[in-house]
């Protein structure tokens, strides 16, 4: 009836569901990374981002797209995230400790994923900051290594404190049961450093400019037949990296149109 139906419970099939932070791990005063609950029924596509986010007093939660740093195999979730002091997300999400909830939305989306590209042969992704996050979900995931002959991550941070948690994570792949031994040979990870002094110190589009990074690592220079690239950092460093690719041939693709490079804007400030 009528009335019967104005008093059920509505209930938003979209709303965010409540996950269990298991884990924190703090790097620096800026980084830290977490780990939640994942819902049986989420799935996603691994290199894809989700809104993650806090209830707030007035009853509105506040939601931001974060990457999904953990592979779509993993049973739970992982986040890595930066911390800005009056940030209105960050501020109070650094404070999480194991046992409190956090809001997971039901819609993971985003193009830095393996079908936005076309086949080849080397796959690059490069990152700076927080947007080594998506990288972290692809290099644990066996397709990567399945899809190509070789996969160089770049991580570029300004000193090296920021570059502990790619380079603990990239070290751990070489025992991890499932994608070790498929790693082994094919993934490279290239850190450098911009505001401290570093064997590779710059930022990544000059060590692409000057060659650095090709000549470092012992592969030929950009090119369309071969090589594939997914591109992840701050607007400007996606936009620059990007006239990069596009000027060495590479055409960016998405999930509707395949081709030979995608972008995405690291998320959390
Ligand atoms: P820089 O120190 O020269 O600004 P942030 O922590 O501010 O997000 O920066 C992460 C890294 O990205 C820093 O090493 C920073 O270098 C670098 N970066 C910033 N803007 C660009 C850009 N337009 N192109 C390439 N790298 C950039």
């Amino acid at each position: 009836s009528a009335a019967a139906a104005a008093t059920a419970p509505r209930v938003n099939p979209n709303a965010p569901t409540e996950e269990t932070v298991l884990s924190v791990e703090h790097y620096t005063d800026r980084l830290f990374r977490f780990r939640l609950t994942r819902p049986r029924s989420f799935r996603f596509r691994t290199g894809e981002f989700v809104m993650i986010g806090l209830p707030r007093e007035d009853g509105k939660p506040i939601l931001r797209a974060y990457s999904i740093a953990s592979p779509a195999w993993d049973d739970e979730l992982e986040f890595y995230s930066i911390k800005v002091p009056d940030g209105p997300l960050t501020s109070r999400l650094q404070a999480i400790q194991p046992g409190d909830k956090v809001l997971l939305g039901k819609k993971p989306t985003g193009t830095l994923v393996l079908d936005a590209l076309t086949p080849g042969k080397r796959l690059y992704m490069f990152s700076t900051g927080t947007g080594f996050a998506p990288f972290a979900s692809l290099v644990r995931d066996p397709e990567t290594y399945e899809r190509y002959d070789e996969v160089i991550v770049t991580h570029t941070c300004r000193d090296e404190d920021e570059l502990a948690y790619s380079t603990n994570l990239i070290r751990a792949i070489a025992e991890d049961p499932l994608v070790g031994e498929m790693a082994a040979g094919k993934l490279r990870l290239y850190t450098s450093c911009t505001r401290t002094p570093h064997p590779n110190m710059g930022r990544i589009t000059t060590l692409i400019e000057t060659g650095k990074l090709f000549a470092d690592l012992g592969v030929p220079k950009l090119n369309p037949e071969t090589d594939r690239a997914m591109i992840c950092g701050s607007m400007e460093m996606i936009q620059d990296v990007k006239g990069l690719m596009i000027a060495h041939g590479l055409t960016e693709g998405s999930n509707a149109a395949p081709a030979e490079f995608v972008i995405e804007k690291a998320f959390a400030g």
